[in-house]
């Protein structure tokens, strides 16, 4: 099984995750980079700090939080050249002081009510 949710760094939702693993679901991790509508992180401030300290770009670190976290990630490009940079991520890997960092991001958690207190 699959849960498929929103997640990037800011928005780590670890008490779904950790339900959903219990029931033995797969995490995958929507809109990775904030969403293209939205509250893209591709421009914060953290995100090009450590784009410098790792050489990377900050899709690059998006991805590999996710993988490092153990979400699957489907980032979506319309361009050619981001496409195959984003998947660049194999051979690099965030401490895990820049991880808890990128988990708790200010400023890009999820846009959408929580299902707990939407009015309907
Ligand atoms: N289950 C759900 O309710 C749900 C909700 C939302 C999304 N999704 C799925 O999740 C996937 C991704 O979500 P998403 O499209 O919302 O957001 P996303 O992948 O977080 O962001 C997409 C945006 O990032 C840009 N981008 C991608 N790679 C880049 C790079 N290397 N450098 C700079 N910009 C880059 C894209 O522009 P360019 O095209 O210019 O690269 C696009 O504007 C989609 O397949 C979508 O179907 C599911």
């Amino acid at each position: 099984m699959v849960n498929q949710i929103r997640l990037c760094p800011g928005d780590a939702k670890d008490e779904v995750v950790k339900t959903s693993r219990a029931g033995n679901m797969l995490i995958e991790a929507y809109s990775p980079f904030g969403g293209s509508g939205g509250e893209n992180i591709l421009a914060s401030p953290f995100l090009e700090t450590l784009s410098k300290k790792y050489g990377r770009t900050a899709s690059q670190i998006c991805v590999r939080w996710c993988l490092q976290k153990d979400f699957l990630p489907p980032p979506k490009s319309a361009s050619a050249e981001h496409i195959a940079a984003n998947i660049k991520v194999f051979d690099f890997e965030i401490t895990e002081e820049d991880m808890r960092t990128l988990d708790g991001l200010p400023g890009y958690s999820d846009p959408f009510p929580h299902p707990d207190y939407i009015t309907w």
